[in-house]
């Protein structure tokens, strides 16, 4: 008999604590309703005192999401807990998620409080939750540098007082996997009560040791690990979900445990987390990286081809890495076009779909074969589509080698086409400042990237830019789709400035409801 490891996923709190990311509310329920389609057990949908906008996600992200269980973060203290409550209440499975720091670092620096005060407020917080709901969860933040005698006596006391789940975070990435592993197995024997609550731990990735660590944990006795898609998260990053799952998969004659993932996901919901956060996925990276299953060798290759078992102990299909299949063409009608969807896993409203499909024809006058990826790439374009104050309405470009690089562009608002033209230092730069003389808006590019989305010559082209919002400082992510890579760049500088003013309008549009 395996057992089973609960997966608790915390993309859309502590990956979203990557610098540089800041997901809307359709964003992060778009990511939430694909967490439960991957299978995860636990969605960490946010911090919800931390923000209006935070509390805003959690709220939605518990009342839409079915299938998995949905944790809101609090600090141990009553406030937290409440505000916590109140956004994570419609789940069909809520749990709230108290922590405290436990090490003397944290303790003198940080919180200015004695050991006993923290034992003290560990007991309230857990008892207070527990006055909303059964599921409590308890960390005791950066555990792996506390004392481990206290560490215990803060477990015991959680546990005491209600917790269901204990989590062991080694905050800072500090630990190494025999020392982490041995760290948990003297848990298991020093804490009386530890049998009833479910151990948990939640490894950052500072050493790069974050996954190995996490499955350090699995073989001492921990049966949920906490995790983020493509591992993103607070500086390095946390213990990547798709390692973890793959490892306990690939090697279950040694872990022999079993997660409720459901693997051919995986790749989609990287695929999604890395467009919707703007974090481009390295090349290298385990399991999903792009050369993941790449064989450059031709010794390899001429392996691979005679029987893939010889250099792949991964199936890239288990893991839905599947090849870029034509699905649809120019003439393809709408009743296919519908099947085609339902079977890649949308299901859309009928407004939805007339958007879709005028979006499909007219990628398909311009390119000769559809494949899944760029229908992708369309139905997740529009089903994120933000309120659009500014929309492009034509552009046109005169470069070359011996001429200054000049942008003539038309945006449309308010039913009205505002013209400009611009010369820069290169076509993609000539556009943005002829956007900027438009919009008068004030902000910066922070970056710019560019990735074809499928093989061939005309494949479509999508560009994510990072905008910084000079009024706030807040960064936000555009993306644009198209064949064309400047009107992509165009289109993706136009989206993060949509995004800022709908963020600055609290999510409403000016002028709207
Ligand atoms: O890293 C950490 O300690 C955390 C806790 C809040 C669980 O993110
Ligand atoms: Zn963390």
């Amino acid at each position: 008999m395996y057992k089973k490891i609960y997966i608790f996923d915390t993309t859309l709190r502590d990956g979203e604590q990557s610098p540089g990311v800041s997901l809307n509310v359709n964003e992060k329920v778009e990511i939430a309703r694909q967490l439960t389609r991957l299978g995860v057990d636990i969605i960490e949908a946010g911090f919800p005192v931390a923000s209006p906008g935070d509390f805003a996600a959690v709220k939605v992200t518990a009342a839409e999401v079915r299938g998995a269980a949905v944790a809101a973060l609090a600090r141990a203290e009553a406030g937290d807990i409440d505000r916590a409550w109140e956004a994570v209440r419609e789940a069909e499975a809520p749990r709230i998620h108290t922590f405290i720091a436990t090490s003397d670092i944290h303790l003198q620096h940080k919180l200015r409080l004695s050991r006993e005060e923290v034992l003290e407020a560990t007991t309230a917080a857990v008892k207070h939750a527990r006055r909303y709901l059964s599921d409590v969860e308890f960390s005791a933040e950066d555990a792996f540098r506390s004392d481990h005698d206290f560490l215990c006596r803060v477990v015991e006391a959680a546990i005491a007082a209600g917790a269901t789940t204990v989590n062991i975070p080694d905050t800072v990435g500090y630990a190494t996997p025999l020392e982490f592993h041995n760290f948990i197995a003297a848990l298991f024997k020093k804490v009386p009560n530890i049998d009833r609550a479910v151990v948990s731990v939640h490894c950052h990735n500072d050493l790069g040791l974050a996954v190995t660590n996490s499955l350090a944990a699995i073989q001492a006795g921990a049966r949920q690990v906490e995790c983020t898609i493509n591992g993103i998260g607070e500086r390095a990053g946390n213990a990547a979900l798709e390692e973890i799952v793959m490892a306990l998969y690939a090697r279950r004659d040694l872990y022999r445990s079993e997660t409720a993932i459901r693997t051919e996901e995986i790749y989609r919901t990287s695929k999604l987390v890395s467009k919707l956060t703007g974090m481009k996925i390295q090349p290298n990276k385990a399991i999903v990286g792009q050369n993941a299953f790449a064989h450059e060798s031709g010794i390899h290759q001429d392996g691979v081809l005679k029987e893939r078992l010889t250099y792949e102990i991964i199936d890239p299909a288990l893991i839905g890495r599947s090849l870029d299949t034509i699905v649809l063409g120019k003439h393809s009608g709408r009743h296919a076009f519908r099947s085609t969807l339902t079977s890649l896993g949308y299901e859309l409203g009928e407004e939805e779909i007339n958007r879709v499909f005028q979006r499909f024809k007219s990628m398909a006058d311009r390119k000769k074969e559809i494949t899944d990826k760029d229908l992708r790439a369309i139905v997740e374009e529009e089903i994120l589509r933000i309120p659009e104050v500014y929309r492009l309405a034509y552009l046109h470009i005169s470069s070359g080698t011996t001429v200054v690089p000049t942008a003539t562009i038309g945006l449309e608002k308010d039913k009205k086409e505002l013209d400009e033209a611009a010369c820069g230092d290169g076509p993609v730069d000539a556009i943005y400042r002829a956007i900027d003389k438009i919009t008068g808006f004030p902000c910066t590019l922070v970056s710019y990237a560019i990735d074809a989305l499928t093989a061939g010559k005309d494949a479509l082209g999508e560009v994510t830019v990072r905008v910084r919002s000079n009024s706030t400082d807040a960064i936000y992510t555009g993306r644009g789709v198209s064949p064309d890579i400047l009107e992509a760049s165009a289109k993706a500088y136009i989206n993060a400035i949509n995004r800022i003013i709908h963020a600055d309008n609290g999510g409403k549009m000016p002028g709207g409801p």
